[in-house]
């Protein structure tokens, strides 16, 4: 850790717990675009990898794989014989993703799905049931990618859905410029339906961009 003075808790959190390894650190400075800067961030690799040793999931399914940043994280915490299905609709990132896995995850089950995830999540199914089902995409559909997820995760799996604060519009009453009305609308009714206690075992997490895990009951 650098001697250099922490900016804030999340500089805190990210120097102390992150360890981000050298491969995912090469796929992050392979992104070079700057609309490609969104994977997530390594703390929330971390916590990604926490969550699949705790169930021990070994079927995983993550819509939304850009460069290969967050499968790699879930892929490194498999047990032996596990498998990730990510889905990608854009093929330069499927084509980036799939020069990662062939180098930093040789060892590892990595299948990327191309094509619309409304249109090859429903071809995913007869794979399933899932351990856990990671959702970080285009925020208007998460409400769809959940009605999908609560079909396909097995009793004891996990949801969990990155950047759920949608910038804070989800709590904020003022408009936010960045988000679309049909973005939110998604969104609120996605931490809504998850956060039923009759359901789901669940909490929105304070990350940066919020990430909700429900276990279904
Ligand atoms: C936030 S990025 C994923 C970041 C990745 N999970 C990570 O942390 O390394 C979202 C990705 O989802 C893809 N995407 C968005 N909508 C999609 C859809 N309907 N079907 C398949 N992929 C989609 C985008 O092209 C983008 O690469």
């Amino acid at each position: 850790m650098k001697n250099t003075p922490f900016h804030d808790r999340r500089d805190y959190i990210r120097r102390t717990f992150a360890h981000e390894p050298k491969q995912q650190q090469a796929i992050r400075n392979g992104l070079t675009g700057p609309e490609d800067q969104i994977s997530v961030p390594p703390e929330d690799g971390r916590l990604l990898q926490l969550l699949v040793r705790l169930t021990g999931a070994k079927k995983i399914v993550e819509i939304g794989t850009l460069g290969g940043y967050s499968s790699l994280w879930m892929a490194q915490a498999m047990p032996k014989g596990g498998v990730i299905y990510t889905c990608e609709y854009e093929e330069r990132r499927a084509k980036i993703a799939e020069k990662n896995f062939k180098k930093y995850a040789k060892d590892k089950k990595i299948n990327i799905v191309r094509g619309n995830a409304h249109e090859t999540l429903p071809l995913l199914s007869k794979k399933g049931p899932f351990d856990l089902i990671f959702i970080d995409a285009d925020k208007v559909s998460y409400a769809k990618y959940l009605d999908w997820a609560e079909n396909n995760v097995r009793k004891g799996g996990l949801i969990v859905g990155d950047n759920t604060f949608l910038f804070d519009a989800v709590w904020q009453e003022e408009p936010n410029d960045r988000v679309r009305q049909t973005a939110l609308f998604a969104m609120r009714d996605f931490n809504r339906r998850l956060s039923d206690p009759k359901k789901y075992q669940s909490m929105l997490l304070n990350t940066g961009q919020g990430m909700t895990v429900a276990m279904k009951l």
